[in-house]
Order: structure tokens, then sequence, then C-alpha cells
């Protein structure tokens, strides 16, 4: 089945860190890197992100020239992120299951977005989703745990990676992808350098999937 081109973007350290102890991803990054972030999702229609990470960072989401930018999507299982978030701003879509539609805190998050109810609203399905409501280049920028939904299931098409010039050192923080187990054909699956920069301190990378 047809589905949109997907995309992932993300920092991480010299030892492959994506976020700091405190679970926030706050003065890591250059102004540079930030102008980056901006292109990629000027290219796409719609931008995924994680609960925890718009929770934690509260991430401005339109873009530096004033424009909206791409249209954000949340998908949430087990309960609805909190209110007041900058997320709200930008006419988003929570993708959830039926259960977690059918509450008073739903029905007043429904007023500031929209709630996309369907039976498992698992990676897979949302990408199918967006790709029938017509959006056919879609952004992901993690956090790892969301990541790791879409990079099990084989979904991903282009991984932008910035390396950033720290080392955290702290062996409990999680890589781009966080998941308990290691992607079983990770052999199978390769991937090819189309891009590496060197600008200023950083290193911006970008690998295509390769599939047959
Ligand atoms: N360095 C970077 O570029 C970068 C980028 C983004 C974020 N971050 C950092 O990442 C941290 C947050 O990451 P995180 O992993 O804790 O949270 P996250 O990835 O932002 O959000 C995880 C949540 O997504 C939901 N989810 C929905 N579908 C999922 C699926 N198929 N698989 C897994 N989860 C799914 C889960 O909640 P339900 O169980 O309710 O569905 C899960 O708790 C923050 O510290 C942030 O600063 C860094």
């Amino acid at each position: 089945m047809a589905k949109p081109h997907l995309s992932v973007n993300m920092a991480m350290t010299l030892d492959g860190k994506v976020m700091l102890p405190d679970g926030t991803w706050h003065g890591l990054t250059s102004p540079v890197d930030r102008q980056t972030m901006d292109l990629y999702r000027s290219r796409a229609q719609a931008l995924i992100v994680g609960r925890n990470s718009v929770e934690k960072d509260n991430p401005v989401f339109a873009l530096k020239d004033g424009s909206p930018g791409p249209r954000p999507i949340m998908i949430c299982r087990s309960r609805l992120p909190v209110p007041g978030l900058r997320f709200f701003q930008h006419d988003p879509i929570i993708y959830v299951p039926p259960a977690l539609t059918d509450s008073d805190e739903a029905s007043q998050l429904s007023q500031a977005c929209e709630i996309a109810a369907l039976d498992d609203p698992s990676p897979a399905a949302v990408l199918d989703d967006l790709y029938e409501r017509g959006f056919s280049t879609v952004l992901l920028e993690g956090g790892p745990g969301l990541n790791s939904g879409f990079f099990f299931a084989d979904l991903v098409d282009c991984l932008y990676l910035t390396i950033v010039p720290f080392v955290l050192g702290d062996s409990h923080l999680p890589g781009i992808v966080d998941a308990d187990t290691c992607i079983p054909d990770f052999t199978q699956r390769n991937w090819k350098l189309e891009r590496c920069e060197k600008i200023g301190n950083e290193v911006f990378t970008e690998y295509h999937r390769q599939r047959n």
C-alpha cells in the first residue's frame, strides 16, 4: 500500500546520546542546526512528534520565517498530552485508540486539536491515515521511544542525523532509537550515506534507506 515518504531528523552527541539526564534536549545544538531543522520541516507536510518530548521541551513549531510549518501530529496510546503546550497552537492531530476519546480531558483538548481514533494507532496505521488525508511527505522528530516504533516497522526512508560536539557518558541515556531489543534483521537493512557536511563544529548527515 502507498504511504508517505518518511524522514527522521535527530541530533546526537559524539557518544550517541539524544537527551540530557533531566529528560530534555536544551542548549546542545547550534543556530545552524535550528536553520537546518526548519529546512527539513519546510519540505514536510506533516510533523510527527513524541508526547514525552513535547511535554519536556515544549518546542516551537512555527518556522523562523513566520510560516506555520507542517501540521503537527502525535500518537498517544495510554494517555493524552497535558494542555497548554505550543504544540496546540498549530491545529494538530492526535491519534489515539478509541478508549482515549471518551473523557472530559479529551473533550477539552478537542477544542484545540483534532483527536483521531484508530483501533490500533500503530506507526503504519497512522502513516496510512495521513496518506489518505493527502499528506505525502512526513517528518518524524523523535524522541527515541516513538522513533523505535517507526524503525522497527521499517517505515523510515531518510534519516537526517546531526552530530553535536559533546560527550555525556551516562550509559542509561538513549540513542536515536530506544527499545529493549535489537531490530532483528538490522544487517539486511542498508542505509546509504547521501550527504555529509561539516558546518562549524557540527556534522550534518543524510542517510537513505536502500530498498531493492
Ligand atoms: N536529540 C534530539 O534530536 C531529540 C529529538 C526529540 C526528542 N529528544 C529528547 O527525547 C526525550 C523524550 O524521548 P522519549 O523516548 O522519552 O519520548 P518520546 O519518544 O517523545 O515519546 C514517547 C511516547 O510516544 C508514545 N508512542 C506512541 N506510539 C508509540 C510507538 N509505536 N512506540 C513507542 N512509543 C509510542 C508512547 O506513549 P503511549 O504509550 O501513551 O503511546 C511513548 O511514551 C526528550 O528528552 C527530548 O528532549 C531529543
